[in-house]
């Protein structure tokens, strides 16, 4: 059985007091929640105070980041490395989102460096996948989610994917509001296991894999309903304590 994990990614949001507030009140909202792996990732300068908040509180919230570099120490102006990361307890880190493809010009071999990279260092990569509005109307979006999960099996070997956790983001539903239909995403989500399943059905079998791109409280559900889809990486929802606790109670429900 796998079991579901929900994550926040934050982007680039948040202030000391903001940070405080919403881990506060989502550890309350989550209080007594069991059956579903709940994760944060907060800009890189708020890990250290999410930490701390997070411990206070005794909380079970998995702290994670948004990034790494594929160095733990050295000449490397602006990197943040996992051995940083993890001398503040993050562990569940976000590499190969489609804003640092576009933005930063991260290629699938770099990505694939990066999730080689963390699990080196003992780290769990959340590694974000997905094709662009013209890709899924070309039809290419289950060759462009091969293509990308391709870079680090041939990288690192299909094991890699062994506790690792791949995040199928369409990046047309990304912030739009427009998310996929859960039926779209289960379809595009059971390709992708098919696919790993090639290699290894047992890596395959045990993989989480999330859906992201506008997921809020009121269609959580019926993702969590589909056979393939174990969770989510939620962006908007998560800043807002009340709504991502209902993603993941929600998760926590349909895979209970
Ligand atoms: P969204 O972002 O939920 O705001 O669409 C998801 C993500 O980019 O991870």
């Amino acid at each position: 059985m796998r079991q579901p994990v929900v994550m926040g990614n934050w982007k680039l949001n948040g202030s000391k007091a903001m940070v405080t507030d919403l881990l506060t009140a989502l550890n309350a909202e989550l209080e007594g929640v069991t059956g579903v792996d709940v994760a944060v990732a907060p800009p890189a300068l708020y890990v250290d105070l999410a930490e701390r908040t997070l411990t206070d509180a005794g909380s079970a919230i998995i702290l994670g980041a948004q990034n790494t570099d594929v160095n733990n120490s050295g000449a490397f102006t602006g990197d943040m490395s996992p051995e940083m990361l993890k001398d503040f307890g993050a562990t569940h880190i976000i590499i190969g989102h489609s804003e640092r493809r576009q933005y930063h010009n991260e290629s699938d071999e770099f990505i694939a460096q990066k999730f080689a990279f963390l699990k080196e260092n003992g780290l769990t990569p959340v590694f974000c996948i997905g094709e662009s509005e013209a890709q899924n109307e070309a039809g290419e979006t289950e060759a462009v989610c091969a293509r990308q999960i391709d870079a680090v099996i041939n990288n690192s070997g299909v094991e890699a994917l062994n506790g690792a956790i791949i995040a199928y983001e369409p990046i047309w539903a990304i912030g739009t509001g427009k998310a996929a239909t859960a039926d779209d995403a289960q379809r595009i989500h059971a390709s992708i296991r098919a696919h790993i399943a090639a290699k290894s059905e047992e890596v395959a079998k045990n993989v989480v894999i999330q859906y992201g791109g506008s997921v809020k409280p009121e269609n959580a559900e019926a993702y969590f309903a589909q056979p393939d889809i174990d969770g989510a990486l939620v962006g908007g929802a998560a800043l807002d304590a009340k709504s991502f606790a209902a993603i993941a109670k929600a998760a926590a429900k349909a895979k209970a």
